[in-house]
């Protein structure tokens, strides 16, 4: 995700925003950029895109950037594609503001988060005569501060609370106002931001590493609150502009464990991420109820068939996905691996739409896919996570994830943002071809998603000790029927990955046609029972193999307690609509997975073998 740092003081700023933004690189960036003030003069901005080394090529490692006041910024893209005009900062006057040298600019700011209301704004600001170059949600937000400074010249502080009760969204703001010299401003709603002060200066970042290096001593700011920064001083205040007291906290962990947010590895803080990562997809796709997924609905009113082509996890979302369409449209569906896909010699219905589903975009198998299709006359859409790439930029129609940059080899957070773009893509189909009535009833589920994702996650010490008996066990079985089978591929995949236990995911209905040969006493096999048509028949299949000696885990839906006559151990999972489970029984599957390859003492972040983007065949 995007990383914040500002500075003034007495130093030369721009050496210690470098050194802030090399600290937060780790959680990954595509662009990067500061502002500098010294003293009067108008902010100087520099902006490059790719690694940070080009921005310190380009100032000298900042000794060119004079002015002791200034903020610095890494982006990865969520708001239009990686480039040196939509990297951060941004500025308030109708000027690109994207090269080097001093901008003539009322405010100048960087932001954290997503501004879901960007496009409505953006009409007001463009009727009160703004003019936008990026295609960023920041640069509305710059011009939105800019434009109450001016109407009602009320301050920095009053200019920002009714920014902030205007937009709607996620950020944490960090601006500077040409009026107010060596001063910065900042705000914060559900996205972090931390303020430091040592020896009369002051250093502000979106995440503690950036300030562990100059001090220990850190100040919170919550949500809704905003903050003026002076050298050595900063001053709190609520939504109202009134000042409120603050005391600082004292940070005693280290930089690595700084950057993992406190948990031991990136997997776990990657997994604690997803109430967010659901919510933030969800809300870039749905705006007033209707759904947009940058598709047009005649397109998808004109297709005949869907295609959904990806690798790995990306793959068993697809799955998943085959089960969720047949539900609520009336379309055919077929979910392909990538590299089979690409040599198949299948008979395309030329009316076909193919989705690729794609965390990095770079995947080659599902790169080829899609440029097979392409090829073929085939509509394409995408679903990726990572702005501009390839698969991205190739694609027809491309919708973007909106998961942030995910460190962890084995996928967790990409993998549950892409289940709710392909909920909506479902429901969007649904809602053109109306063979969904009360569309309402299912965004308003979704909305209810990361709560109940929340509450799984405030349960994990019962799997964690769970995983510690599992994780002597060689080999396992996911079971389950219909979407719950496709639940299982996931289960098994992220178990195999890290923790190196063979396990296999089988259909339930058809372990008796051959592998049932395999159970023998004390073999684990763990269920997803979350389908209430299919419970009876794969509780039928829990006990055949409980028969044959099978130490049985479950994975249920809260209600279903007979289930505890039959296993061994049961996960409830909170009532959710059928076809949204996987969101839900994933996550106990994660964790189980996280815990037993922790409990083996194995590399969790990097599993042998394996690439977090398989650029290869
Ligand atoms: O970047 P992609 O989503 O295209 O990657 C696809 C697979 O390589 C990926 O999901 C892989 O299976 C993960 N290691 C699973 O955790």
């Amino acid at each position: 995700m995007c990383g914040i740092v500002g500075f003034t003081g007495r130093r030369q700023a721009a050496p210690v925003l470098l050194s802030g933004l090399k600290r937060l690189e780790y959680r990954g960036y595509d662009s990067a950029g500061m502002a500098v003030r010294n003293g009067d003069a108008p902010a100087e901005v520099v902006k490059s895109t790719g690694k940070l080394i080009k921005l310190e090529e380009k100032t000298d490692h900042g000794q060119t950037l004079a002015g002791s006041c200034g903020i610095g910024h890494t982006r990865w893209a969520t708001h239009g594609e990686p480039t040196v005009v939509n990297a951060h900062p941004h500025v308030s006057g109708n000027c690109q503001g994207s090269g080097s040298g001093p901008v003539e600019s009322d405010v100048v700011g960087v932001h954290n988060g997503i501004i879901e209301n960007y496009v409505e704004l953006k009409e007001k600001l463009l009727r009160h005569g703004y003019e936008f170059y990026s295609s960023t949600d920041t640069e509305v937000v710059i011009k939105l501060i800019d434009y109450y400074y001016k109407k009602y010249k009320i301050g920095p502080v009053d200019a920002l609370t009714r920014t902030m009760v205007r937009v709607r969204g996620s950020y944490a703001l960090e601006v500077m106002f040409k009026d107010y010299p060596q001063e910065i401003y900042v705000a914060r709603k559900d996205s972090p931001m931390i303020i430091g002060i040592s020896e009369g200066e002051s250093y502000i970042a979106s995440d503690v590493p950036a300030l562990l290096n100059y001090c220990r001593s850190v100040y919170y700011i919550d949500n809704l609150e905003l903050a003026r920064v002076l050298p050595g001083e900063v001053h709190f205040f609520d939504l109202n502009g009134d000042e409120i007291p603050k005391e600082p906290t004292e940070i005693t962990f280290s930089v690595e464990a700084a950057e993992k947010g406190g948990y031991e590895h990136f997997m776990m803080k990657e997994i604690h991420e997803q109430p967010r990562v659901i919510a933030d997809t969800l809300h870039s796709a749905v705006q007033d109820g209707r759904i947009d997924l940058g598709i047009s609905e005649e397109t998808l009113k004109n297709i005949s068939q869907i295609y959904i082509v990806a690798c790995g996890s990306a793959y068993h979302v697809g799955v998943i996905s085959q089960y969720v369409l047949e539900e609520l449209t009336n379309l055919p569906v077929r979910t392909e691996l990538a590299s089979e896909f690409r040599y198949r010699k299948m008979n395309l219905d030329p009316d076909a739409l193919v989705v690729v589903i794609s965390q990095s975009g770079e995947t080659a198998d599902s790169l080829a896919a899609l440029r097979q299709a392409k090829t073929k006359g085939l509509k394409t859409l995408a679903i990726v996570n990572v702005v501009g790439s390839s698969i991205a930029r190739e694609a027809d129609y491309v919708f973007y994830t909106k998961a942030g940059p995910e460190i962890a080899v084995a996928t967790t957070k990409a993998y549950s943002a892409q289940l709710v773009a392909m909920y909506l893509f479902a429901l969007k189909i649904g809602e053109v071809r109306e063979t969904i009535e009360d569309i309402a009833k299912y965004l308003q589920e979704l909305e209810s998603l990361p709560g109940k994702v929340e509450r799984l996650l405030d349960d994990k010490e019962r799997l964690q000790w769970f995983a510690s008996k599992l994780s002597n066990t060689n080999s396992i079985f996911y079971i389950g029927r219909g979407l719950d089978y496709a639940i299982c591929l996931e289960g098994s995949l992220k178990l195999k990955e890290i923790s190196y236990i063979h396990s296999e995911a089988y259909a339930a209905g058809e372990l008796k046609h051959g592998t049932i040969s395999l159970v023998e006493k004390g073999t684990m096999v763990i269920s997803s029972l979350t389908q209430p048509d299919l419970y009876e028949k794969t509780v039928s299949n829990m006990v055949e193999v409980k028969s044959r000696g099978a130490a049985l885990v479950a994975i249920a839906s809260y209600g279903y307690y007979s289930i505890e006559d039959c296993a061994d151990f049961v996960v409830y999972i909170p009532k959710t609509l059928p076809v949204f489970a996987a969101s839900l029984a994933v996550i106990p599957m994660q964790l189980l997975a996280y815990y037993a390859a922790v409990a083996r003492g194995e590399d969790v972040d990097k599993p042998r073998n394996l690439a977090k983007s398989v650029t290869v065949e």
